[in-house]
């Protein structure tokens, strides 16, 4: 698949999303809009694409960009970050907001809800060390169809087996007939709201930990410098940014410096925090 009509739905997607498409990638853009093309009772790919093109459907180029995205996510995945927030981001934040007695967490790209879940699971089991304190789980993405599957919170066998023990699905989760429901301690702590990465942090204020994991993958280097910049202006100088396990800063800004020995987690750069462990 190649021409005008490839060539404008790549420029439109990556306006609208950030998301990277190249010819290369045009088996994905065939496998991903192919059931779209048939919901939509058209020939083909290639007649859906021809169709954006000539008429810019908005309704249509939402449902193209959604069906671009991968969602792909599980509860704690790659389990390190979630391990580091709990041993060595979270007490130090605790031992600092003493007075405030406030945290604020954003998860930035959330897909259908597991991360911010896991962060509230993690948040909670703190126990009493963070009883009586406002806490704020901001959960975003761009997609609407997959923050209302958040938002339902949930999720099937298959769903909540990837990344939960069994004592924490017992412990969070209660059986409902199409899986298992999130527990309401959880859900009333997780607030998701539709936002695109593209659009800035600006009129969101500050954020004491970031989740930014498997997204920034997608972009160009410019989209990912932009993001990680504003980000970084949107964390106090002991904030704590999450990337996923294949991202990094490197070549892209010196605005965020990674942590080393500590995978995934980066912070403001200049800032030296003590080592963690
Ligand atoms: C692979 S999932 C990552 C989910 C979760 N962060 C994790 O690591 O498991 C990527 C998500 O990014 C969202 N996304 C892609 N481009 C975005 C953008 N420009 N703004 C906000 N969300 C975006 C997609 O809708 C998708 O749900």
């Amino acid at each position: 698949m190649t021409g005008p009509d490839f060539d404008h739905f790549c420029r439109l997607i990556r306006q609208r999303s950030g998301l990277v498409v190249t010819p290369e990638k045009a088996y994905l853009v065939a496998s991903r809009l192919s059931p779209l093309a048939r919901s939509e009772g058209m020939a083909n790919v290639e007649a859906l694409l021809a169709t954006i093109r000539k008429s810019s459907p908005e309704a249509l180029i939402q449902r193209c960009v959604d069906a671009m995205a991968t969602h792909e996510s599980y509860f704690f995945r790659d389990a390190t970050p979630f391990e580091q927030l709990a041993a060595n981001v979270l007490p130090p934040m605790i031992e600092a907001r003493q007075t405030q007695r406030s945290l604020r967490v954003w998860c930035a790209a959330c897909s259908s809800g597991q991360e911010p879940y896991s962060v509230a699971m993690i948040l909670q089991e703190m126990g009493p060390r963070l009883a009586g304190w406002k806490l704020e789980v901001l959960a975003t993405d761009m997609s609407e169809p997959i923050l209302q599957k958040a938002r339902e919170g949930v999720y099937n066998d298959f769903e909540v087996k990837r990344g939960l023990s069994p004592e924490r699905q017992a412990r969070w989760f209660k059986p409902v007939p199409d899986g298992w429901k999130v527990s309401s301690v959880l859900q009333q702590m997780v607030q998701f709201r539709p936002h695109n990465l593209l659009q800035g942090t600006t009129g969101m204020g500050m954020f004491d930990i970031i989740f930014c994991r498997n997204v920034l993958i997608y972009f160009d280097v410019e989209h990912k410098r932009q993001i990680l910049e504003q980000i970084g202006r949107a964390m106090p100088s002991d904030g704590a940014l999450f990337l996923g396990s294949a991202e990094t800063v490197l070549g892209v800004t010196t605005a965020i410096e990674s942590t080393p020995g500590v995978r995934g987690l980066y912070r403001k750069a200049g800032i030296h925090m003590a080592k963690s462990a």
